[in-house]
């Protein structure tokens, strides 16, 4: 198998399975019409648009290809889940923003809003450092995890609460890589 195939029949990270969730083809199509849903709304503001890393690279990438246009991109790093599988809830920044963001339309990009504690705290940083307006862009959005009731204004998948990794989403670091989402396995080990 190529370091880029999408493995059908589910894979074994950590010693735990994950199935398949979402397909290459559809995560393309959702990052097609969130790329117009931009542009429609922010396509004339030149806005800034902010990669959370790490899970967000690859969706980040492939998003600002989408929206096209003149935009600005921005990178951070945020942490809280320590590599495992619950969140820890604590949140810092282990890269900051380079770009300022006075007076921008900033859309932060994430992989997934789970909890939504980092889509929250990275919203009233951006607010208080004087954004014009703040916009969340999420891949996956857990609603049952939501302590924030805030779901991201652009969305590419709601699901169900539980544990995924692909395409930029990490289980101990590894899975980033797959070009598709996959879920861990109800069964859980391998
Ligand atoms: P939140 O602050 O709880 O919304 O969590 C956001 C971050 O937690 C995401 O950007 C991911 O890095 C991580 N995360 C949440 N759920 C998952 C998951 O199911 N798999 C991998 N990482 C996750």
């Amino acid at each position: 198998m190529s370091a880029n195939a999408e493995p059908r029949e589910g894979l074994v990270i950590g010693g735990h399975r994950f199935v398949p969730m979402i397909d290459a083809a559809a995560i393309a199509a959702a990052v097609g019409r969130l790329g117009d849903e931009i542009r429609a709304s922010f396509g004339n503001a030149n806005p800034l648009i902010v990669c959370v890393l790490n899970g967000a690279a690859l969706f980040h990438a492939d998003l600002i290809r989408a929206i096209g246009g003149e935009l600005e991109v921005d990178y951070l790093r945020v942490g809280s889940y320590d590599g495992g599988m619950v969140s820890t809830g604590r949140i810092n920044f282990t890269a900051a923003p380079g770009t300022s963001a006075r007076d921008r339309n900033v859309i932060l990009v994430e992989d997934i809003v789970d909890t939504g504690r980092t889509a929250d705290h990275l919203r009233r940083y951006y607010q208080h450092k004087g954004a014009a307006s703040v916009a969340v862009a999420a891949l996956l959005y857990k609603r049952e995890a939501d302590i924030t009731g805030h779901p991201p204004e652009f969305l590419g998948f709601e699901i169900p609460d539980r544990f995924v990794v692909g395409y930029g989403l990490d289980y101990q670091q590894q899975g980033r890589n797959l070009p598709a989402v996959y879920v861990l396995d109800a069964g859980g080990a391998a």
